[in-house]
């Protein structure tokens, strides 16, 4: 059994030593580079808890988000406790940047997000909606200190328009 598992980790070990040398592909490592993380993670959860408070109106009348039933209550608590958990995914080395400013947009965003939880726990819609602005005020206040033309206006539209 011994030899067994020796000869086995020794597959996976050059599997692994050829994936390096073949340049693994985006799925294979076990960490996103930080745009990534940013444009597919941090997006995608965020709409995921924004979209408990969006309200539209168009042609066929008023539509909101709002949360119903327990379960969608239960769902919004879980889509903020997952935006509160990715930020200490943030803290790891692989995307952190060595900078108190850093540490504390962090701080700011984890707070905002754990008051989203909170609200939904308490089923208090306009807590939940306080909550989504602050979660979006900390995206674009780190967005402005690291990485400001991200939240760059659009350009004005050209004479005539
Ligand atoms: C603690 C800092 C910080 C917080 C908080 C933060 N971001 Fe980011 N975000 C960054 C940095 C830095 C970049 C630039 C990454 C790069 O291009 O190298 C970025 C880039 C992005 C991008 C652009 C990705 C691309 O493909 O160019 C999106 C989208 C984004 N963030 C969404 C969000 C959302 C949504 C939130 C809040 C729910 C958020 N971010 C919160 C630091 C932060």
């Amino acid at each position: 059994m011994k030899i067994a598992l020796a000869l086995l980790f020794g597959a996976l070990a050059c599997l692994a030593g050829a994936n390096a040398l073949a340049g693994a592909s985006l799925n294979d490592q076990s960490e996103l580079q930080i745009k990534e993380f940013m444009g597919h993670v941090m997006q995608r959860n965020a709409e995921q808890i924004w979209q408990w408070t969006a309200e539209e109106t168009d042609l066929q009348g008023e539509r909101s988000g709002k949360p119903v039933t327990d379960e969608d209550w239960e769902n919004a608590e879980s889509d903020a406790l997952t935006l509160q958990q990715l930020s200490y995914g943030l803290e790891h080395s692989a995307y952190g940047i060595p900078d108190v400013e850093w540490d504390r947009h962090l701080a700011s965003f984890r707070a905002a997000a754990s008051a989203s939880a909170e609200a939904a726990e308490r089923k208090d819609y306009p807590a939940l909606q306080k909550a989504g602005d602050r979660i979006n005020e900390q995206c674009v206040a780190c967005h402005l200190t690291f990485k400001p033309e991200i939240e760059a206006p659009p350009p004005p539209l050209p004479d005539g328009f």
